[in-house]
């Protein structure tokens, strides 16, 4: 997508051709900066430490890790069993996300393929790329998917009234490599000349949808209101909100979705009022293994800081909207001595959610309707 018209993805191989360069998304929307990883340390603390998040890209930067790994390893007595080790320690960076441990283990299954170090090391680039761009084509494919649930709720609307959509947290392409997955139907509608408007959840305690995602809109010129959390059901409540489409981070093959925090919430909000509330992922992000969300999905606990302190820039400065490195302050926010809890993403029941947009397809929540779009699955 572009940022400052110029097109970029969320992670890339470095010129020299043994690095690895990604967007340090700590700093949006206040400072757009590129870091450059040349380890395996390197990939895991960008994504321990949130330089970049979100499940797509997430997994393409795992993949891209892999690629430093196997440059680590290329002298190493025994590749394979270094190769897997730090796999590993990649894969424990994060444990909600499954595309981390799915990408890992796609590069430690090819790798395994080829006997020579130098023909492992070309493989592991050849795959991080191809991870990179097939994520690219499945968000852009899900974008064609979920414009035709947009388009058919613009045909009832008057001429000119936009769509609302409500999302939560980032989904968009800062959390993938390109085009996002909740964004890329609303992307897909905004180009094409449909109306569209967009709720944004600031998405506490790290503010992903105030930060991340109300920049990226800006960027591509969507029209967008940031919202607190809480703001939601009183805006279904009043048929201010057609459509809510987010992203996730895990969804079971029964549908079952693991999303930000929050994201319940939304969902019991929707069903109450009648409202769609579609889940958008590429199939990377299915998880064929656990059936039962609530019970199965480990959820990651972060630190309490989160919760507890709050940075952004000053206000009053002028500074509210401009790119200076270093101008963020952090702030406490909570009664001294109280001690806060900070889970990091929810469960929403295949029950509350209408339906998944996936690269192949629309389907339903239900363990059949997945299985249909992916019958390759059946037999895994
Ligand atoms: O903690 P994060 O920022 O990595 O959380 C992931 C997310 O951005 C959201 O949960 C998102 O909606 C799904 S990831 C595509």
């Amino acid at each position: 997508m572009l940022v400052d018209g110029k097109p970029y993805r969320t992670v890339w191989m470095g010129d020299d051709g043994v690095s690895v360069e990604i967007i340090d998304q700590r700093k949006l929307p206040f400072a757009f900066e590129l870091v450059t990883l040349r380890s395996t340390e390197d990939a895991a603390r960008a994504i321990r430490e949130m330089y970049v998040r979100g499940a797509g890209c997430i997994g393409a930067v795992a993949a891209h890790g892999m690629f430093l790994a196997a440059l680590e390893c290329a002298d190493a007595g025994d590749f394979d069993e270094l190769f897997f080790r730090k796999g590993e320690e990649l894969k424990a960076t994060r444990p909600t996300a499954v595309n981390l441990a799915w990408a890992v283990d796609r590069q430690v299954k090819v790798v395994a393929g080829v006997s020579e170090s130098d023909e492992k090391v070309a493989l592991a680039k050849q795959t991080a790329l191809e991870v990179a761009d097939e994520d690219a084509a499945w968000c852009r494919a899900i974008g064609e998917h979920g414009l035709t649930l947009i388009k058919a709720i613009a045909e009832k609307k008057a001429p000119g009234e936009p769509v609302n959509i409500l999302t939560h947290c980032n989904a968009g392409w800062l959390a993938f490599v390109d085009f996002g997955s909740a964004t890329a139907p609303v992307y897909a509608a905004h180009d094409a000349g449909i109306p569209v408007h967009v709720w944004v959840d600031e998405t506490r305690p790290r503010n992903q949808g105030a930060r991340l995602t109300a920049w990226e809109l800006g960027q591509h010129g969507v029209p967008h209101t940031v919202i607190p959390d809480n703001v939601g059901g009183h805006l279904m409540q009043h048929g201010k909100v057609d459509l809510v489409i987010t992203g996730t981070d895990r969804t079971t093959f029964t549908g079952d979705v693991a999303n930000k925090i929050g994201t319940y919430l939304k969902a019991l909000a929707a069903h109450d009022n009648r409202v769609p509330f579609y889940v958008a992922l590429p199939s990377s992000t299915f998880d064929w293994e656990i059936r039962d969300g609530v019970a199965g999905i480990p959820i990651e606990e972060r630190s309490g800081e989160e919760v507890s302190c709050i940075s952004g820039v000053p206000t009053g400065t002028g500074a509210e909207n401009t790119a200076k490195d270093g101008c963020e302050i952090e702030v406490n926010l909570v009664a001294k001595g109280s001690p806060v809890a900070n889970y990091s993403f929810d469960v929403t029941p295949a029950r509350l959610v209408t339906g998944l947009i996936t690269e192949r397809g629309v389907c339903e929540a239900s363990e059949s309707s997945v299985l249909s779009l992916f019958p390759e699955k059946r037999l895994s």
